[in-house]
């Protein structure tokens, strides 16, 4: 399983006489919440200078046990910095190493809002993920600490980050090559894409980072605040724009925007059977409008109902022109015997319904 470090609680400062002592506590756990981390690791806690990450104020090895359900520290920071504007990296080395190689770590490291080093203050229930992208580049994402589905990321959308690293950087193999053909044709053509069910958003912002498009992110009410933070503060690369928009796949396209797309994003959106039958609807208005739209679903299998996506697909006649599983980077534990893999079907109107030419 791919494990996310997530503050429980997050930080506060309390002064005593010679330091700024700043408590928290983490859990490492998959993206469920449903199971934590069953083996130990070392865990770096990291006080940084809020404006500049490089400023390393103060730093504390921690132990995460096999058995642990929760981790509470405090750490003593000099009082030279009380008044700093700060923020609290709990990471581990392997992430570090990890993340400078350009991959995506089994072990996603945390980072908690700006707070002052003042008595009681405690950093905002926002935390920070920050993923390096294939062509060197940070994706920076705010995500809630509570419990929503659509404010924080999911594994498959991890995943989609090394999809497009294979994509674009690698030789892509056959089942890639429609994405790996509208990818190239984005240096001659801004490419229209649209992701559905974005969450915090980060596939579309990944995607708009690394490939020239029009990105327009959707999701529910619920989900708007987080993705239109995320995207205002998003490094789309030259040439590319984002926007955000509600789209709940439960009401038709009728009256939304009247745009058409050349790809289409879905990440771990199949799990629910009603809303995967609207999903499907929901596609299906979008070729009508457009015959030559691809769409790029992935998905980390958890349940039955997700084939209940797959035969609708079909019925609709929709037809599979590419399939590759990619394994996630992971952790072995003993709930975990089988490698966690991101499954990418690429869909598109059946041939017979296309357009030729
Ligand atoms: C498991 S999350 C995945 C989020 C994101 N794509 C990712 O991979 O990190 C499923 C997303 O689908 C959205 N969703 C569920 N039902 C929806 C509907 N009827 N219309 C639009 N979005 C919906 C949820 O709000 C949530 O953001």
């Amino acid at each position: 399983m791919v494990h996310y470090i997530r503050f429980l609680r997050t930080p506060q400062c309390e002064l005593s006489k010679k330091t700024a002592d700043v408590s928290a506590v983490v859990a490492v756990q998959t993206d469920l919440g449903d199971a934590l981390l069953s083996q130990d690791v070392l865990l770096d806690a990291n006080l940084v200078e809020a404006n500049s990450s490089k400023d390393l104020l103060h730093s504390q090895p921690l132990q995460w046990q096999a058995t642990s359900r929760a981790l509470k520290f405090t750490l003593p920071c000099p009082g030279k910095y009380i008044s700093r504007s700060v923020r609290l990296q709990v990471t581990t080395k392997g992430t570090q190493s990890t993340s400078k190689q350009l991959e995506v770590p089994a072990i996603i490291d945390v980072w908690s809002s700006e707070f002052r080093l003042f008595d009681k203050v405690r950093s905002e229930p926002v935390i920070e993920r920050q993923l390096r992208l294939s062509n060197g580049t940070t994706l920076r994402l705010l995500e809630d600490t509570g419990e929503s589905i659509a404010r924080h990321i999911w594994d498959a959308s991890l995943g989609f980050l090394m999809f497009f690293a294979r994509a674009l950087f690698l030789s892509p193999p056959q089942e890639m090559s429609t994405i790996a053909k509208l990818v190239r044709s984005s240096k001659v053509r801004r490419l229209r894409v649209l992701e559905l069910g974005a969450g915090c958003g980060v596939v579309g912002i990944a995607f708009a980072q690394l490939i020239k498009c029009d990105m327009l992110l959707t999701d529910l009410e619920d989900a708007q605040e987080i993705l239109s933070t995320n995207s205002r503060h998003a490094s789309p690369m030259a040439g590319s724009t984002i926007q955000t928009e509600v789209l709940d796949w439960a009401s038709s396209l009728e009256g939304s925007s009247n745009s058409i797309f050349d790809l289409v994003l879905v990440s771990d959106c199949i799990y629910n059977p009603d809303s995967s039958l609207h999903l499907v609807e929901i596609l299906r208005q979008l070729v009508a409008r457009a015959p030559d739209t691809a769409i790029l679903v992935g998905f980390k299998r958890r349940h039955e109902a997700d084939t209940i996506f797959f035969d609708r697909m079909r019925e609709t006649n929709f037809e599979i022109v590419g399939h590759i599983d990619i394994p996630l980077p992971h952790t072995a534990t003993d709930y975990d015997s089988d490698i966690p893999t991101t499954e990418f079907y690429t869909y598109r109107q059946h041939t017979a319904l296309r357009p030729q030419g």
